[in-house]
């Protein structure tokens, strides 16, 4: 499995399998699905409301808990520093494990600095192997990581070939921050499974829109999640080492660039006041 190793030197997949808007109910199966395939990395969250599935699932594979790298993130409702220590504490029990290897502030409002704190702690009591952030641009991204004691290992962020945050990737490696993509295949947003420039690099390769797009986030040195509710397409995503983008598909996919959210606008008031209802 191809692997980075991240500013504390633990070593992390570089794919891993997401599991956003999948159901409890389905959790469960999808992971011991993407688990069979050949992943071992699962991108889970308190806000996803799905860790127990992941947690039943690794338990039944039997893989053995080091070959695993499970990732999750503490929820807004749970910042400051007491909430989130005692919320980490409820990722192990419904994970199911004693340490979680990569564990991020979900959001960048709210009381971030004292749930930053508290994953400082979990750090140092051995309860998280590596910590970071998630959805951090780059003003509250270089704030943060100016003012803690442990800089993010890792922020994940919206990134895919319609909002490819060049500019931000290069704040984190100022840092040695890693960047992680969420919604790598844009959630299938704006017609990204039909985009012709996509289409025609992956005709050249024998390979489909999705594994252009994920090859092209592996070359960036970006870490990825796709997410798949089905085995054929979790298989699909996963082989990607095979072949390589030439730098004028490097280019070319670089014109796709909007430099826009497909989602939210994190700085927009409207958005904030729609994050404040949800804590
Ligand atoms: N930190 C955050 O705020 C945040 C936000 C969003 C997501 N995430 C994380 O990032 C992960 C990935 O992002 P995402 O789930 O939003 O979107 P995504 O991975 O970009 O796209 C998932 C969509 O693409 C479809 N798909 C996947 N592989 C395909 C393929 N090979 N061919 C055709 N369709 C394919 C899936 O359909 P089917 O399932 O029907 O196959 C699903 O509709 C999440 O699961 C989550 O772990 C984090």
């Amino acid at each position: 499995m191809n692997t980075v190793t991240l500013n504390n030197g633990v070593v992390m997949p570089r794919i891993g399998y997401g599991v956003y808007q999948v159901s409890p109910a389905e959790c469960e199966r999808c992971v011991s699905d993407a688990l069979s395939v050949g992943y071992r990395m699962i991108d889970t969250a308190q806000a996803y409301h799905n860790e127990e599935g992941v947690g039943a699932a690794v338990k039944k594979s039997g893989i053995a808990r080091d070959e695993l790298f499970l990732v999750s993130k503490v929820w807004i409702s749970n910042y400051g520093f007491d909430k989130a220590k005692a919320s980490i504490d409820e990722s192990l029990r419904k994970l199911g494990t004693d340490y979680i290897d990569l564990m991020l502030l979900h959001q960048p409002f709210c009381d971030r600095y004292g749930a930053y704190r508290a994953l400082e702690a979990a750090y140092k009591e051995g309860k998280v192997r590596a910590i970071g952030v998630s959805n951090f641009y780059p003003d509250h991204f270089i704030d943060l990581a100016s003012n803690v004691e442990i800089v993010p290992a890792v922020n994940q962020v919206e990134t895919h070939v319609f909002d490819q945050q060049i500019e931000a990737q290069g704040y984190m490696k100022e840092f040695g921050t890693h960047m992680m993509a969420w919604a790598p295949l844009a959630e299938g947003r704006n017609n990204f499974f039909t985009n012709p420039v996509l289409e025609a690099i992956g005709k050249k390769y024998g390979k489909s829109v999705a594994q252009v797009a994920l090859r092209w986030l592996i070359q960036r040195d970006v870490i990825i999640i796709p997410k798949s509710v089905h085995v054929e397409r979790m298989q699909q995503n996963l082989d990607i080492f095979d072949f390589e983008l030439s730098q004028d598909d490097m280019v070319a996919i670089a014109g796709l660039d909007t430099r826009q959210s497909l989602f939210f606008d994190h700085h927009a008031p409207e958005v904030v006041k729609m994050f404040m209802g949800w804590k």
